[in-house]
């Protein structure tokens, strides 16, 4: 069947349904990890928007930030021989099923669709595999990023932090005001997400060589023991109730004023808009400060397992949906990350999201855009995991700056 016309047009979507039902209702079974306030309230547009095209929506929910737990119950799903039909996944993950032979192929939608002229060639790296479109890419999210409490801010001097040292001289403002100067949960990708932001402050092509091309030169070198006084420094301004915190109860502290900042991915941004914030008037977004200009992304896609012929209607059906134009819009809006799409213009996101997509082409055109090691799309995931053992570890005290350096080297190398 050419789904080509089917997709684009409501009438003969409605006869794809039509004929879907009559057979069996289209249906998806989505593995999904948004579960915080802000997630939901970003996946509710996902789903009504493929309810209102016929599709039912049957829900997988596995909580756990970043997605750590979501894969690890994939992986049960697909060895004993039942894969969900839509799944969410991040970079690496996306490239290693597709290697295994296990996702489904979209380039029919895709190719009908033009999406090859649309999805920037970063995200496309991880949606394409083999000359085959294997997933959907909904979202573009960034990790370089600070959430900061404006009247917090204001009563700390009123001067967002641009360097490292600004950022010190703003912790310790808030600390003197008496609140927790960062909020932060204590979970190996909570740890990893703030060490992304270190080591690009330390310099676009120290994040390059030691994350991305993992030399154990970079690994091991001097400039990693600075990454790591850096992770103790921040440690410092912790609360001390920091440990196995939710990253969405560490941004509802700076939410309610408890806390001064977050140094979080934009997908917190979700956070402050559902407790209806209002950014530049009740909360800031800036770069993790020394990285402006450099964005590290990562990108939430949905890959298709193979499944059975008549559930490949509604997968097809599903990720049509998610391409579409007014639905990035509608959904970036709620979820705090930017367009997969580069042909969308901005004019109905908020200053952090206008912010967002300008950082995001700039970075694209000056080739300062990197892959967010905590999230994918920098380092493989078992990689990943050797950083965020070392990471953990040292944070957590039982390793020194200069320990933490030698171990990573030996914790990627024994990963490769
Ligand atoms: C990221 C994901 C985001 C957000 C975050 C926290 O890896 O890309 O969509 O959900 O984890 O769960």
């Amino acid at each position: 069947m050419k789904l080509k016309f089917a997709l684009r047009t409501t009438a003969s979507a409605a006869v794809l349904c039509g004929a879907a039902s009559m057979a069996m209702a289209a249906e998806v079974e989505v593995l999904h990890w948004w579960t915080s306030g802000g997630e939901a309230a970003a996946l509710n547009v996902l789903k009504e928007d493929l309810e209102g095209k016929g599709v039912t929506w049957q829900d997988m929910p596995v909580a756990g930030g970043s997605g750590v737990e979501a894969m690890t119950v994939l992986r049960a799903r697909v060895t004993s021989g039942n894969p969900p039909t839509a799944v969410q996944m991040l970079g690496f993950d996306i490239k290693d099923w597709a290697a295994e032979g296990f996702l489904g192929d979209l380039s029919e939608v895709a190719d009908a669709e033009g999406w090859d002229a649309v999805v920037p060639p970063a995200l496309q790296e991880f949606s394409r595999y083999d000359g085959k479109w294997i997933a959907a890419p909904v979202n573009v999210h960034s990790t370089n990023w600070m959430w900061i409490n404006k009247a917090a801010l204001d009563a700390a001097g009123g001067e967002a932090p641009e360097t490292w040292e600004d950022l010190i001289v703003v912790l310790d403002a808030m600390k003197a005001n008496g609140i927790v100067p960062l909020a932060h949960g204590g979970q190996a990708w909570q740890d990893g997400t703030i060490f992304d932001s270190v080591v690009l402050g330390l310099g676009a092509d120290f994040y390059r060589t030691a994350i991305i091309e993992q030399d154990p030169e970079a690994l091991g070198s001097e400039m990693m023991v600075e990454a790591f006084k850096r992770m103790e420094v921040l440690r410092g301004y912790f609360d001390e109730n920091f440990s196995g915190r939710d990253w969405n109860l560490a941004s509802a502290m700076v939410i309610n004023g408890e806390a001064g900042m977050q140094a979080m991915g934009d997908w917190a941004k979700g956070e402050f808009v559902k407790a209806e914030q209002v950014p530049g008037e009740d909360f800031l977004c800036i770069r993790f400060p020394g990285t402006q200009g450099h964005v590290l992304f990562n990108s939430d896609q949905f890959a298709m397992f193979d499944v059975s012929d008549e559930k490949r209607e509604a997968q097809m059906m599903m990720a049509s949906a998610v391409m579409d134009p007014s639905f990035q819009v509608a959904f970036n809006l709620v979820k705090g990350s930017v367009p997969a799409r580069t042909d969308i213009p901005d004019t109905e996101f908020d200053m952090c999201g206008k912010k967002g997509m300008a950082d995001l082409a700039e970075a694209a055109a000056n080739g300062t855009l990197q892959g967010s090691m905590a999230h994918g799309h920098g380092a493989s995931s078992n990689i990943k995991s050797a950083i965020f053992d070392v990471v953990t570890a040292h944070l957590n005290g039982e390793y020194s700056a200069e320990e933490a350096a030698e171990e990573l080297v030996a914790a990627v190398e024994a990963a490769k």
